[in-house]
């Protein structure tokens, strides 16, 4: 795999937010490949940076934020050498994005018809009417939603099916890249699990890659090939999913979240935390940010931002893995 050229390649990437208390490390130099028509899970606490990556990546960051440090390559092209017109051509048709708040992302003033050919036509302004309608109709079939609610308005739609739409949106110009951006976290959990298979089939058809940003941890463990789990900013390991259950080497925090899965015994579900507190962007712990609540701390930890290491198939950012393969120094 890692001879194919990545759809996103992201290389000691940092953003900031400017504010009153110093600048605010919101991502904190990551490194990170997805390749053609994988889909690879992006997991972390709330405030962890993920929303904030993916803008950096769609190249969309608004007001006190912005890209520190780093390269961000999409299908080997650097997002941040672009011209305007180039960035313009290149996004939602190259890679596209479903936005956290997917409900917001519909017009509310617009039938759902009016927004694929919006779509459709900012990008290819010599498709007909004809040509667009058809598409869209296409695109209602392949999210599985009758295309007769083309003329609906979003309001008229039950919420899984808004997000049926938004997703159909963002691939209607066959990107190769998509990124969701916890797509599901406000439906309900059959919903959820409906439009999850739907994104499998549908990525098994068209063939692109995703980056799927979710805060649960098991649900994309089952959806993706491999994860990427980020805490306080930081990359702390990049794993197969299917290696995630069954190897022991793990950063200390994925141990964490890998203890934190309920689990069912004879009589009750047991679910366990991870003791403390997420840190303070604005003060981040010295050394590496996870050693406040890491259960192997020395005073290396306390002292020294740890390297990242290839251990097995993963990538750890940890000093527990120091004398294997450096992917990155500090
Ligand atoms: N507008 C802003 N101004 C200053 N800091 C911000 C702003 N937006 C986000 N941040 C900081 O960036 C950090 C990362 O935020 P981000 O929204 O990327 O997290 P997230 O992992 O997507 O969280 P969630 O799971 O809740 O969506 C936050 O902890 C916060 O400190
Ligand atoms: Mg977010």
């Amino acid at each position: 795999m890692s001879s194919r050229i990545p759809v996103l390649e992201l290389e000691d990437v940092s953003v900031a937010y400017d504010t009153h208390n110093g600048p605010v490390q919101a991502v904190n130099r990551v490194n990170l490949k997805v390749y053609p028509e994988e889909i690879v899970g992006l997991v972390g606490e709330s405030g962890s940076g993920k929303s904030t990556l993916a803008y950096a990546i769609m190249r969309l960051l608004k007001g006190a934020a912005f890209l520190q440090n780093g390269t961000i390559k999409v299908m080997g092209k650097d997002i941040y050498a672009m011209s305007p017109k180039e960035l313009q051509a290149f996004r939602w048709a190259q890679m596209s994005m479903v936005f956290q708040s997917a409900m917001s992302a519909l017009n509310p003033v617009m039938t759902v018809e009016q927004q694929f050919i919006d779509t459709l036509r900012s990008h290819n302004k010599q498709m007909t009417l004809e040509q667009c309608r058809m598409r869209a109709a296409e695109l209602m079939d392949l999210v599985r939603i009758d295309p007769k609610y083309l003329g609906s308005y979003p309001h008229q739609l039950s919420g899984g099916m808004r997000q049926r739409v938004v997703i159909a949106i963002a691939i209607a110009l066959e990107p190769a890249f998509v990124i969701m951006d916890e797509p599901t976290t406000a439906l309900d959990v059959v919903v959820q699990r409906s439009i999850l298979d739907q994104i499998q089939a549908i990525q098994r058809k068209v063939h692109f890659a995703v980056l799927f940003i979710s805060h649960d941890f098991s649900l994309v463990a089952e959806l993706a090939q491999r994860v990427a789990i980020m805490y306080a900013g930081r990359m702390v390991e990049v794993a197969d999913s299917r290696a995630l259950t069954q190897t022991e080497n793990h950063h200390p925090y994925t141990e964490g979240l890998l203890r934190a899965i309920p689990r069912l015994t004879a009589d009750e579900i047991v679910i366990e935390g991870i003791p403390g507190h997420p840190p303070n962007l604005v003060s981040l712990p010295s050394g590496c940010a996870f050693h406040p609540r890491c259960p192997y701390v020395t005073d290396e930890c306390r002292q020294q931002r740890p390297s990242l290491y290839e251990v097995g198939t993963a990538e750890i950012e940890c000093h527990r893995y120091a004398g294997q393969k450096v992917v990155q120094h500090v």
